[in-house]
């Protein structure tokens, strides 16, 4: 995860340009009045993923060791959502940003009867149809797209789970997926989004790989003009100190009347 994504974890010191990538050269800035369609470019961001290696400490920026702690935090949040009424269905879940499948494979797949994938590396998405060869038909569709270009299904999705890609969306592009994905969303039905927040309330820049890390207060103004409504909120707990603070958000559409 890097400032933003999952590709850099490390939090930053408000004021200071800072390397965080473990294994690079990265260095991330927190700026002020961040327009995130000057930073967030796609193309920008899908050259710098494709050569980044297709395994889990790949994924996780070289921090490969917390993907078991952040697993178990998922599934525990997972798990108290089903305690809330109306409770999501566990037929179909979909996994945003995957990846090689990380998630999918030891999270999703054991919840869900089926699994779709939707990804923008297409070497990413080879390796998750590898990775995953074994779970049969639990094993749904793996999309080969920027989720600023992808509708969900009408109607399809118990639950949408979205983690450390967000950052890649400039602020626009994220509200239109929100609202996409408030009509991908079954009856009862809930997104999950996992990411990086700045601890300070100022967006950091990573131009290395074209991505933002926002303050929890700007992501939860996307999330209400993209027509959701936060259910749960969870901090995961137990990572490395120094890396920024990661909090889980359960979400469902806003019913207007
Ligand atoms: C830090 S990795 C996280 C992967 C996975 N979510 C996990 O936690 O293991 C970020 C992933 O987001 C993907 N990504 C980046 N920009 C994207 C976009 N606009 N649409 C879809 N996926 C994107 C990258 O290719 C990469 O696979």
């Amino acid at each position: 995860m890097e400032n933003g994504s999952a590709n850099e974890l490390k939090d930053n010191e408000p004021t200071q340009n800072n390397d965080h990538q473990p294994t690079s050269d990265t260095s991330s800035t927190t700026e002020e009045n961040v327009q995130t369609d000057s930073i967030c470019s796609y193309n920008d961001a899908k050259k710098y993923w494709s050569n980044v290696s297709p395994t889990v400490d790949g994924m996780l920026g070289g921090f490969g060791a917390i993907s078991f702690i952040d697993i178990r935090g998922s599934e525990q949040f997972l798990k108290h959502l089903y305690k809330l009424k109306p409770a999501p269905g566990r037929k179909r879940a979909l996994d945003c940003g995957a990846g090689i499948g990380r998630i999918t494979k030891n999270l999703l797949v054991p919840f869900f009867e089926q699994v779709d994938l939707v990804e923008q590396d297409e070497q990413f998405c080879q390796t998750a149809r590898a990775e995953l060869a074994d779970c049969g038909p639990k094993l749904g569709t793996i999309f080969n797209a920027g989720l600023q270009d992808f509708t969900p299904e009408q109607g399809r999705y118990d639950i949408i789970w979205v983690q450390w890609v967000l950052g890649h969306l400039t602020d626009q592009d994220a509200v239109q997926f929100f609202i996409r994905c408030t009509k991908g969303l079954a009856r009862g039905g809930m997104m999950v989004i996992k990411e990086n927040f700045t601890s300070s309330n100022i967006v950091d820049v990573d131009r290395q790989d074209s991505s933002v890390t926002r303050p929890l207060a700007v992501m939860k103004q996307l999330l209400k003009e993209g027509n959701m409504r936060v259910v749960k909120e969870q901090r995961q707990t137990s990572f490395p100190k120094d890396l920024y603070p990661v909090y889980m958000l359960a979400l469902r559409p806003i019913i207007k009347n």
